[in-house]
């Protein structure tokens, strides 16, 4: 809690697979939450719902967060009243295809959203909670921008984007109070694994298995909420040992 307000979360992708996961936990953990999503209005509406039943307030934002203005467009006004105590960086996309093969669009879009929509995002957000003198920030990254993955050169680069923006940010902010933390998951069970081949993936996978949302939600809660903690500027993977 804040004063007595409830503490408050944006979730930037909060509508499906892991950012849902995400918002379920933090509004378990008492926080009211902004949850953003792109254009799944009905999905967003479904974990809005979810998060009243459990007693807390969400409010839906939909933009897409490659487009600043939009972004800012949204959330400039609200943040002149309410500032979030934590922020999770989630929303992402993958095109696949292997280097050889990859159009500029594919990279293009890759790079724009995941990474550009970093700063589109955060450079709103950053001056009300540098204001504040606190808050958290968990940007999701992924196993891919931390070891590479093949078929992938545009997302592996556009996560290891979002590693050094996070740690450098870390550096910034760090005298403010307010403390950056990247989560790098590997392969969990979302829409967008769906259509992977498991028999071929599974063996690389010292734990044998996908993660699951709600896997990566303990920790993304845990970096958001936990009073007691000394983490400030890390990776942590959660990854069933794909990356050791
Ligand atoms: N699943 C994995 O195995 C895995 C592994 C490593 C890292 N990650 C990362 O974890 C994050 C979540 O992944 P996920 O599997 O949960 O993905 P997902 O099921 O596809 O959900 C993506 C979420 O991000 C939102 N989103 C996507 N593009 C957007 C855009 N341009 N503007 C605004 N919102 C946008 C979606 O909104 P709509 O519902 O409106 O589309 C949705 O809420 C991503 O950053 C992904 O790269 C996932």
């Amino acid at each position: 809690m804040t004063g007595s307000q409830p503490k408050l979360a944006l979730v930037i992708g909060g509508s499906r697979g892991i950012g849902r996961a995400i918002v379920l936990r933090l509004a378990r953990e008492g926080f009211d939450v902004w949850l953003t999503c792109r254009s799944n209005m009905e999905a967003a509406e479904k974990v809005k719902a979810e998060v009243e039943k459990l007693g807390r307030a969400c409010t839906i934002f939909m933009f897409d967060i490659a487009d600043h203005q939009a972004v800012k467009a949204a959330l400039e006004k609200p943040l002149e009243t309410r500032v979030p105590d934590a922020v999770v960086y989630n929303a992402g996309i993958a095109k696949d295809n292997l280097f050889v093969f990859m159009t500029k669009n594919e990279w293009d879009s890759v790079l724009h959203t995941n990474l550009d929509g970093f700063y589109h995002v955060m450079h709103t957000v950053i001056f009300s909670m540098l204001r504040e003198k606190r808050g958290r920030i968990v940007v999701i990254s992924s196993t891919s921008g931390e070891i590479g993955q093949a078929g992938q050169v545009n997302y592996s680069a556009s996560k290891a984007g979002l590693i050094g923006a996070a740690k450098a940010l870390a550096r910034e902010v760090a005298r403010k109070n307010i403390w950056v933390n990247v989560v790098a998951p590997g392969l969990i069970d979302t829409e967008m694994t769906q259509d992977l081949p498991k028999d071929r993936i599974l063996p690389m996978i010292p734990m044998h298995r996908f993660g699951t949302a709600d896997e990566v939600a303990s920790i993304v809660t845990f970096l958001c909420a936990e009073q007691h903690m000394y983490i400030h500027g890390q990776v942590i993977g959660v990854n069933g040992g794909l990356a050791i």
